[in-house]
Parts: structure tokens; C-alpha cells; sequence
């Protein structure tokens, strides 16, 4: 199978940024622990943050017909973003949202997400350990044939 894990704005700054609600782990540490889930599940892995909306819907589109599943972070676009929602319908890749913080707790604009609805599930408030329960769900998923 083939994952694609998303990453949106200021995520390249995990570790430094905010570490009460974001943790200490850097993406790439975060990135690398996946990376080695899907070597021992023979799962081809693929990586990509980006700052901008137009570079992450590019990468949406790019993976039409090469990716199983999407695994997402969106960010603050979560909270904004109709193009990388419409991005997403688009290519019709199941998705996994994921959130470090428990977004619920947090100020009221964090609340409403442009994903949830469409999404497969959603995770939030678990850390970084959010991306291996995701990832975890992808594997199923996808050896179940639900796709
Ligand atoms: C976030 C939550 C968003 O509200 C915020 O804008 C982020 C990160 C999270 O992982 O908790 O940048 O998606």
C-alpha cells in the first residue's frame, strides 16, 4: 500500500513551537517513527509539509491513482480551508485527520474543522502518538479491501 502523510502550516516548527499543546518532538522525529512502521508493514511511505495551501492541494492532486490513503495534520487550515477540503473530495482518497491537540479544548475557532465531516475518523488531544493510531487505522482499512 501506498500513505501519504500530510502536514500543513508551522508543523516544520513541532518541538520549538508551543510545546504545552504541541509536545517536544520534531517532525522529523515524528516522520521517522512512521517511517519505520511502514517499513515493517511493507507499506511505501511518503512525506510532505508544506506552509502553503496551494503546495499541499499540488500534492492532493499529484497523488491521484498513486496513493491508497492520506493521512493529514491540516493545521490551521483545518479551520479555513475550503480548497484543501475540495482538494481532498477531489482525488476521493480516504483520509485520516489528525490534530496533536485536543482541539476541543481550545479557543472556539479551533473547534469547527473542514475535514471532519469527509474524513474517515478523526484524532486529537493523543500527541504525536496520534499519527501511529492513524496509521495503524490505515493498515486496516486498507487489508480489509474497504476501499
Ligand atoms: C493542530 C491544531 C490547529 O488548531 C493548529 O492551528 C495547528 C496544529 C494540532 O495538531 O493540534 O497548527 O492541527
Amino acid at each position: 500500500f501506498r500513505i501519504l502523510l500530510l502536514n500543513g502550516p508551522n508543523l516544520n516548527m513541532l518541538g520549538v513551537r508551543e510545546p504545552t499543546h504541541y509536545g517536544s518532538l520534531s517532525l522529523a522525529a515524528i516522520e521517522a517513527d512512521l517511517q519505520a512502521l511502514a517499513n515493517q508493514h511493507n507499506v511505501l511511505l511518503e512525506c510532505f509539509q508544506a506552509n502553503s495551501e496551494e503546495k499541499l492541494i499540488e500534492k492532493i492532486h499529484q497523488s491521484l491513482q498513486r496513493t491508497d490513503f492520506i493521512l493529514i495534520n491540516p493545521a490551521a487550515y483545518t479551520h479555513t480551508s475550503v480548497a484543501l477540503r475540495d482538494a481532498l473530495l477531489a482525488v476521493a482518497i480516504p483520509f485520516v485527520e489528525i490534530h496533536l491537540s485536543n482541539i476541543h479544548k481550545r479557543e472556539p475557532f479551533r473547534h469547527h474543522s473542514y475535514f471532519s465531516d469527509v474524513a474517515q475518523g478523526v484524532i486529537c488531544g493523543l500527541g504525536a502518538a496520534g499519527y501511529r493510531y492513524a496509521f495503524d487505522f490505515a493498515l486496516e482499512y486498507l487489508n480489509s479491501g474497504t476501499k
